[in-house]
């Protein structure tokens, strides 16, 4: 797959224009960068960087070889220490991290200022053995954006907008 999520698409609009720094957790092929490249780019992933296949040849994009657990735990000196002007995205890799690893990450955001994340991961109801969304659901406006049983992701968003936004966001359906 190397066109981004049809989602994120649709909620590009709502990110605030203040946001010049997009952090992707498990980035894969980066994708899901793709609609930011006029962005500052990080980019995080367990693999080698020289086994990553960018889907787009992105110029200038920060790449960093880590796990998530630990990305911010070791304090690469790429990840901003000031991340309030960031945006952190993730596609189908919180979900594999334990309830505590899911909440070091999160928190560890929080403690540098993040204010805005999209989360596209298994539904918290959902019954995927193999790991779903488990930070509080309350923090996150839920969109079920191409919901199936075969693929139970749902978006989890927490953007930095006033009440009036928010209610157009819960609103949104996808393009
Ligand atoms: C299901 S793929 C999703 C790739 C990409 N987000 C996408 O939507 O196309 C999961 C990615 O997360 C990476 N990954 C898995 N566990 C990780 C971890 N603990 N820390 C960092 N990256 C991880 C894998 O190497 C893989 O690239």
């Amino acid at each position: 797959m190397s066109s981004p999520n049809q989602g994120l698409i649709s909620l590009k609009p709502f990110i605030p224009e203040y946001v010049d720094t997009v952090l992707e957790i498990g980035c894969g092929n980066g994708r899901n960068l793709i609609p930011f490249k006029d962005k500052k780019l990080i980019a995080c992933d367990l693999a080698p960087e020289e086994d990553v296949n960018w889907a787009h040849p992105f110029e200038d994009i920060i790449y960093v070889r880590s796990l998530v657990q630990e990305v911010l735990v070791e304090g690469s000196a790429d990840i901003p220490i000031n991340m309030s002007s960031a945006l952190v995205i993730s596609f189908g890799i919180m979900m594999y991290l334990t309830k505590e690893e899911q909440e070091q990450f999160y928190q560890g955001c929080l403690a540098r200022g993040c204010k805005n994340f999209i989360f596209r991961e298994h539904d918290t109801d959902s019954n995927r053995s193999d790991g779903v969304f488990l930070l509080e659901r309350h923090n996150f406006i839920e969109k079920k954006f191409n919901y199936s049983m075969r693929d139970p992701s749902t978006t989890y968003v927490s953007l930095d907008l006033d009440q009036t936004q928010k209610d157009q966001l819960r609103n949104l359906t996808a393009i």
